[in-house]
């Protein structure tokens, strides 16, 4: 292998025996008998890529798919059924809570423990025994004490502080990480970027479709244990974005209705028959995408004349919080005398809601908003996943720009 390139891997495959492990009641054995064919269960199918050194690599994919066996053939748990796994250095592994732990021993001694499997000298681990101890946070009364009695939080603390400062040259990490609570795992990443500074391999699973793109150079989306995707980063998740969210569409259709025939109120003259969401092609979809062109479509039908109605939104998230509330006549759009049948759009360039579930209000009422001839109260499911770029917290993305001047150039603006 040449030094530029970490891990390889060459039409790996890996079958899994179930027999063993699936029926352990003879009598159930007895009576379905064995299966058809037989237990045999490929976990990964002819899979192939290669991790340049001092660069991080995203595993990403639905539950199941082979991401977590495909980081233990990586960290020599498993062997290959076929093909081959080479990974060039020192590695250093946090993917199964616990593992590399030895039960009876103390915190302290599994570092140790730890240590010299890695190849470690006593010396070597004695240099970073404080720091390890003081990154997992665990309290001293519990560092002396056998790990069999730690909380699950406290073992992927001391385990997540291990594998990162026993000097890893590769590091290999399962989306275990997320157990830990928020300012751990805040300071997880923090030291995961000041690793791949330093030029430390990092081969990661996470579901966090926003950290593998800001993080990861390059990304693999497994699929039932096959290949889908590989390659840049944003270009994977962009296309694992765009397969899962046509799935949702082909499942949900247009926008998902909530029976509201017991809120719904109004005098009916006018009517809003259907909500849609469309997404930047025009396509009717019930999944939004923060950042990205969306149109809300109220379709209505006009059963007697009414002049100058006004059609209104309201967006609450699941919460309850009430998030916002546009209408046509802010909007400045006049809607006249409308006959028959028709759709009023309201078309955002940039959705502002930040993903989670929202629930959309569509209304229309006259001119002077006193009286209501439709009031679908919370009728219309949107989901909100997220786009490009990190997911903020909270309901919106507000659309603001950050600039910074330094006490010099105050200093420079007011002397000019
Ligand atoms: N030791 C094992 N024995 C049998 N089947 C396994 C074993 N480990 C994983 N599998 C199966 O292999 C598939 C892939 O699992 P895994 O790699 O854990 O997926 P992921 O991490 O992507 O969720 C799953 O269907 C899982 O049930
Ligand atoms: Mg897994």
């Amino acid at each position: 292998m040449t030094d530029d390139v970490a891990i390889r891997v060459e039409a790996v495959s890996k079958k899994f025996d179930l027999h063993s492990d699936r029926r352990t009641n003879i009598k159930e054995r007895f009576v379905r008998g064995r299966p058809k064919g037989s237990d045999e269960f490929w976990a990964l199918k002819d899979v192939s890529f290669e991790v340049p050194r001092g660069s991080t690599y995203g595993l990403i994919g639905h539950n199941g798919s082979g991401k977590s066996t495909m980081l233990k053939l990586l960290a020599s748990i498993h062997r290959p059924t076929s093909g081959a796994v080479m990974a060039a250095g020192r590695v250093s592994s946090m993917i199964e809570l616990g593992a590399g732990f030895h039960p009876e021993l103390s915190g302290r001694e599994n570092v140790f423990l730890n240590g010299s499997i890695l190849g470690m000298t006593r010396k070597q681990i004695d240099a970073s025994l404080e720091e390890i101890i003081e990154f997992s946070g665990i309290p001293l009364q519990f560092i002396d004490a056998p790990v069999k009695v730690y909380s699950s939080g406290m073992y992927v603390r001391l385990g997540f502080a291990i594998a990162v400062n026993l000097d890893p040259e590769i590091l290999l990490i399962d989306e275990i990480v997320a157990v830990g609570d928020e300012d751990f795992q805040r300071k997880c990443f923090d030291h995961l970027y000041k690793l791949r500074r330093k030029g430390v391999t990092i081969c990661f699973v996470s579901h966090s479709l926003p950290l593998v793109q800001t993080l990861c150079d390059h990304a693999l989306w497994l699929d039932h244990g096959q290949m889908r995707a590989e390659g840049k980063a944003l270009t994977v998740v962009d296309e694992y974005l765009r397969a899962v969210n046509k799935t949702e569409s082909d499942r949900l259709g247009h926008a998902e209705e909530i029976d509201d025939s017991h809120s719904r109120r109004g005098s009916r003259e006018i009517t809003i028959s259907k909500l849609e969401f469309l997404d930047a092609t025009g396509t009717p979809s019930p999944v939004g995408t923060t950042g990205e062109p969306l149109t809300v479509r109220m379709h209505y039908e006009v059963h007697q004349p009414v002049t100058e109605p006004v059609f209104g939104l309201a967006f609450h998230h699941e919460s309850g919080t009430h998030v916002a509330g546009p209408n046509s006549r802010e909007g400045s759009v006049m809607t006249g005398t409308p006959r028959g049948a028709g759709h009023v759009d309201f078309r955002m360039d940039r959705l502002l809601l930040q993903p989670g579930a929202f629930v959309v209000t569509a209304a229309v009422v006259d001119t002077t908003m006193a009286h209501v001839y439709d009031y679908r109260d919370q009728a219309f499911a949107l989901h909100v996943q997220p786009g490009h770029g990190a997911a903020g917290a909270g309901v919106v993305d507000l659309p603001g720009t950050w600039t910074m001047k330094t006490v010099d150039q105050l200093d420079q603006g007011e002397a000019s």
